[in-house]
């Protein structure tokens, strides 16, 4: 594909526009890229969510924050560089059976955030009513705050209280049950942290979705360097491939 803009939103932020054919393919909410770095050291591929999905001018944007060499190079990367992009990889959010006037909680921590961007603009063109729950470390670190607003409800928590609610998505989920009631669709996707507590207060949920992270090498279910297990198994032998079965999982079933 190739790189049409790089913004930084905030620091160690990038927001990446990616342009191609490829973008054709990329229909679900929630999967994920697979970059080549482009430098001969760095031989694994880094996995990335799709932010948001345009097929009108066939392009998608990835926000990723800078982490090490990998995300270091993506971010020094130009307009009009190519990048060599294996995807999109994963289940994706499935969103086939939601309903009009449903409502849903789309719940993001920090570099989380990005897939529940493309997954509430997908849920909302099918009629569903988005309560959006993000947190973040601190104030300078928000991103897409404008834009989540233009989609919907959106109610921003961080960690040291320089913005919004002072604490972590737990917070806002109960305040947002006690306003909106329970609700009928859950979504989350963040640190492990913000995993365990939408796992264990919607863990038999119907509809209640987590997007697991793992470190990645293949990312298409032939190395198992991304597994993860599965609950109550006395055999401790069951497990889920986070790139191939995942990433996205019903609360409830996973050892987070
Ligand atoms: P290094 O620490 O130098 O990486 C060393 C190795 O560890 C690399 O192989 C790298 O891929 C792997 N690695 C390091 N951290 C992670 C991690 N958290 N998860 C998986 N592999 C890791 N980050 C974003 O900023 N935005 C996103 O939208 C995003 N989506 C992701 C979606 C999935 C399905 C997964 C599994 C991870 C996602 N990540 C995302 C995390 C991102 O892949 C890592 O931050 C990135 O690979 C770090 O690479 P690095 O070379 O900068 O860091
Ligand atoms: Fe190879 Fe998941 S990364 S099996």
């Amino acid at each position: 594909m190739t790189l049409i803009e790089q913004k930084n939103l905030a620091p160690q932020i990038f927001e990446m526009t990616l342009y191609g054919k490829l973008v054709k393919e990329m229909e679900v909410p929630g999967q994920f890229l697979h970059l080549r770095v482009p430098s001969a050291e760095l031989l694994l591929r880094r996995p990335i969510s799709l932010a948001e999905i345009d097929q009108t001018t066939e392009t998608c944007k990835l926000i990723y924050r800078v982490e090490g060499k990998g995300t270091d190079i993506f971010s020094k990367m130009k307009d009009g560089d190519q990048i060599d992009v294996m995807g999109p990889l994963g289940n994706g959010f499935d969103i086939g059976n939601v309903k009009a006037e449903e409502t849903a909680f789309i719940i993001g921590g920090g570099i989380g955030a990005p897939p529940m961007y493309e997954l509430s603009k997908e849920l909302i063109s099918k009629g569903v009513k988005v309560i959006q729950l993000l947190g973040f470390a601190t104030k300078n670190v928000i991103f897409y705050e404008e834009k989540f607003k233009k989609l919907g409800v959106t109610r921003i928590a961080t960690d040291d209280g320089t913005y919004g609610m002072h604490g972590h998505v737990g917070h806002l989920i109960d305040q947002a049950i006690e306003e909106f009631g329970q609700p009928d669709l859950v979504y989350a996707c963040g640190s492990n942290g913000l995993l365990k507590a939408v796992d264990r207060k919607f863990d038999d949920h119907p509809k209640a979705y987590i997007s697991m992270e793992a470190r990645m090498a293949c990312a298409v279910g032939a190395c198992y360097a991304c597994v993860v297990h599965v609950k109550d198994d006395e055999t401790g032998m069951s497990y889920v491939k986070v790139c191939d079965d995942g990433p996205i999982f019903e609360t409830g079933k996973l050892v987070i």
